[in-house]
C-alpha cells in the first residue's frame, strides 16, 4: 500500500533560477510533471551531481514537516544542512494512510556509522535490546554488518524508508540480503524510495526507476539504467572494455 503517491514542484517556486536547488534540471522538471511513486519501491538513478540526494532530502524534509512531532521525526536529522527544496515541494500521500515507521538515511551516514549509532543510543525506541543484538555490540560489527543489523532491527515495517545509496556499506552478498529484508518490509506494508548505483538493488522487480540527467527526470526500464548497462558490458566483455579504457587515449564516449 502506498503512503506517498507523488511529488511535484509547487507553483510558488521561483520560475527562473539557475541557483541550487532549482537550477538542477531534474528538480526543475518536477514543475512540468509530477513524479509518481511506486507503491512498493521507487529508485532514483543518475550520474553523480544529477540531483538524487537533493531530491531525496527534499522529499524527506517535506514529509517530516507534514508529520506530527515525536521520536520518529528526530530521525530526519541534519536538517540544518538541507537545501530549501523541501518547502517548495508538493508531496501527496494517500488519504488516511499514516505510516507507523519511517527513516531517512543520507549517503554520508553509511560512512559515518558511529555518529548514527550515537543518535540511536539516545533514541528510546531503538536503545533497548538493539546494541546487544546477536550477542555482539554493534560497535564490534563491521560497517556492512552493523548496517544490516540496523535494517533488521530498527526498521519495523508499516513505514516509509528513504535511503541514499544504501549499497555503499554492503558487499554484493549483503546487497542480496538487503533485498530480502526490503521485500519482507514491503510485504509488511512499507514503501521505499532509494537513490542507488547498484545494479543488484535496482533489480528489485516491483519498482519504478527514474533517471535524473541534464535534461530532467524520466522513467526508465532496468536494462536501460547505466548501472545495469555498464556492469553488464563490463562483465560480458571485460577485456575489451579494459583495453579500450586503459590503452585508448579517447575514453570520452564510453
Ligand atoms: N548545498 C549545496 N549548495 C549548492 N550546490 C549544491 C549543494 N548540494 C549539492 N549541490 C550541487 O547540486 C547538484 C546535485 O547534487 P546532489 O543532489 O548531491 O547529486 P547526486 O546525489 O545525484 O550526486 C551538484 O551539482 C552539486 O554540486
Ligand atoms: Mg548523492
Amino acid at each position: 500500500m502506498p503512503f506517498l503517491t507523488n511529488v511535484s514542484l509547487s507553483s510558488d517556486a521561483p520560475e527562473e533560477s539557475d541557483e541550487y536547488p532549482l537550477g538542477i534540471p531534474a528538480i526543475r522538471d518536477l514543475r512540468e510533471s509530477m513524479l509518481r511513486f511506486h507503491p512498493k519501491c521507487t529508485f532514483l538513478v543518475g550520474e553523480n551531481g544529477s540531483g538524487k540526494s537533493t531530491l531525496l532530502e527534499g522529499i524527506a524534509d517535506r514529509w517530516g514537516y507534514s508529520r506530527e512531532g515525536g521520536s520518529r521525526t528526530r530521525n530526519l536529522y541534519a536538517q540544518e544542512l538541507w537545501s530549501d527544496l523541501g518547502p517548495m515541494l508538493y508531496l501527496n500521500r494517500k488519504p488516511g494512510c499514516n505510516p507507523m515507521d519511517g527513516f531517512f538515511l543520507r549517503a554520508e551516514s553509511f560512512f559515518n556509522f558511529a555518529t548514527m549509532l550515537d543518535e540511536f543510543e539516545e533514541d528510546a525506541y531503538t536503545a533497548d535490546g538493539y546494541f546487544s543484538y546477536g550477542g555482539k555490540s554493534l560497535h564490534a560489527q563491521s560497517h556492512g554488518e552493523s548496517f544490516l543489523t540496523l535494517f533488521k532491527m530498527r526498521f519495523h515495517g508499516d513505514g516509509v524508508y528513504i535511503l541514499d545509496e544504501p549499497e555503499a556499506a554492503l558487499s554484493p552478498q549483503r546487497q542480496l540480503a538487503f533485498l530480502v529484508r526490503m521485500n519482507d518490509l514491503i510485504k509488511d506494508n512499507s514503501q521505499f524510495i532509494i537513490a542507488t548505483h547498484s545494479p543488484i538493488l535496482l533489480g528489485y522487480p516491483e519498482a519504478t526507476i527514474y533517471e535524473l540527467d541534464e535534461f530532467g527526470i524520466k522513467e526508465i526500464g532496468y536494462e536501460e539504467s547505466q548501472p545495469y548497462q555498464i556492469t553488464s558490458r563490463f562483465l560480458k566483455d571485460r577485456e575489451r572494455m579494459l583495453d579500450y579504457l586503459l590503452n585508448d587515449d579517447d575514453e570520452e564516449d564510453l
